[in-house]
């Protein structure tokens, strides 16, 4: 993907990505200090190369370690700041809505591969069923590949070898494509 590309992927005018209300303040210089910011930080300086190499980044971690309202801010951000449309869904939300939607679904399941950034929060919430699962990699696999970034949150109180775990858990092909895509910005908060 080159700058050209970069720039077909742009918006004219910068447009609001929709957060969800309890985020809407949510701002990088508000985060805490610690390694969430410094990662949210850095990422949004260097969010034009980044978004060009489809560098995905990952925060897995507690509950109310702060990943949902970093990942606002980083949309904002990259929508706001840096005219790149963006969309935000709430992984069991769009996983059980594409689910039920069959054509409907499709259609919007293609939508959410093409998106230039889009913000997954909250994926691996529960168990997915296995269609749900298979919705999840379709997505999944088709943005890494296309190295379209989304920006991937999960509630899981994973050790200090997340993708071993994570592994474990979802099966090595979502493991591989999480630790891949995020490359320097996966960030496990213990
Ligand atoms: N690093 C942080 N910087 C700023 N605010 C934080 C941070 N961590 C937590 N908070 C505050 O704590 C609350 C919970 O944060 P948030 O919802 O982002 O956590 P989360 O990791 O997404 O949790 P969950 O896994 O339950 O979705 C928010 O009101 C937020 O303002
Ligand atoms: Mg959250």
């Amino acid at each position: 993907m080159n700058w050209l590309d970069l720039e077909r992927r742009r918006n004219p005018t910068p447009t609001a990505v929709a957060l969800p209300d309890r985020f809407e303040e949510a701002r990088l210089k508000l985060l805490w200090d610690g390694s969430l910011k410094e990662m949210a930080v850095s990422y949004c300086e260097k969010a034009e190369e980044l978004i060009d190499q489809g560098v995905a980044p990952f925060f897995v971690g507690r509950s109310g370690t702060g990943k949902t309202t970093a990942a606002a801010a980083i949309a904002r951000v990259i929508s706001i700041g840096y005219h790149i449309e963006t969309t935000w869904a709430s992984a069991p939300d769009v996983l059980t809505r594409l689910k039920y939607q069959r054509w409907k679904g499709e259609e919007e399941l293609l939508a959410l591969m093409r998106v230039p950034f889009l913000v997954l929060d909250d994926i691996a919430v529960f168990p997915p069923t296995s269609e749900e699962f298979g919705i999840w990699l379709r997505l999944m696999t088709q943005r890494f590949d296309d190295r379209r970034p989304t920006l991937y949150t999960a509630n899981l109180a994973l050790s200090s070898k997340p993708f071993e775990d994570l592994a474990q858990k979802y099966g090595p092909l979502v493991a591989r494509r999480l630790q891949e895509g995020s490359g320097d910005y996966a960030l496990s908060l213990l």
